[in-house]
């Protein structure tokens, strides 16, 4: 984390930026970014203890959700998009589906992506109608490409994720896929720039 003393671009408008300001900044964003994981553990955190009327708290949701996705063979880009769902629980009151899609997009594929964008919706056939709602808003996708990933990730995985007593492995055992599925965006309107920094590094390194 970049402290209050470490170096600083000079500019107070960025209209009058230079390069070595920005150098400052690409130094300082690439230690921040590699600090991503923990923030995403330290985020997930946040929803323990936290019931909102649910039979287990929204963080034993989460890791069981992960759980059963990964005992069932899923591959760790997966069980991560299983294990942070409702990570946006704490921000994205109307709409936690979203805050994950926004969080996990650089990092996995488009249709994980569009799972967990859209589980909600998937996830409604099980409640919507308790609350005036059409449970079957979700058919409105019948012919997309990843219906069937979304009804399966909510069917198998999500919906049944609310047991006290049932299989949940602990935030440290997924630690390790976290940080390998966020080390590196493969979709980023920064990802050139990244790169370039990157080969920077490696050349320093190496020579
Ligand atoms: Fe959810
Ligand atoms: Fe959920």
């Amino acid at each position: 984390m970049a402290l209050y003393d470490s170096p600083k671009a000079a500019f107070t408008d960025m209209a009058n930026g230079t390069a070595e300001d920005w150098q400052i900044i690409a130094k300082e964003f690439g230690e921040f970014a590699a600090e991503l994981p923990d923030r995403i553990m330290t985020h997930l955190n946040l929803l323990s203890g936290d019931f909102g009327g649910f039979p287990v708290d929204r963080l034993t949701h989460c890791l069981q959700t992960a759980t059963f996705a990964y005992r069932d063979g899923k591959d760790e880009e997966y069980v991560v998009c299983a294990l942070l769902h409702d990570i946006g629980d704490t921000l994205g009151s109307y709409n936690h589906a979203d805050v994950a899609a926004v969080l996990i997009e650089p990092f996995v594929s488009e249709e994980n992506h569009w799972m967990i964008k859209h589980h909600a919706i998937f996830q409604g056939y099980y409640f919507f109608h308790y609350l005036n709602m059409d449970r079957h808003m979700r058919d409105a996708y019948q012919d997309h490409p990843y219906f069937e990933r979304t009804l399966e990730f909510v069917t198998k995985y999500d919906s049944p994720a609310f047991d006290p007593k049932g299989d949940t492995l602990p935030l440290t055992f997924f630690e390790p896929m976290i940080r390998k599925v966020f080390a590196k965006p493969v979709r980023s309107l920064y990802k050139p720039a990244q790169e370039k920094m990157h080969r920077a590094t490696v050349d320093a390194v190496q020579n």
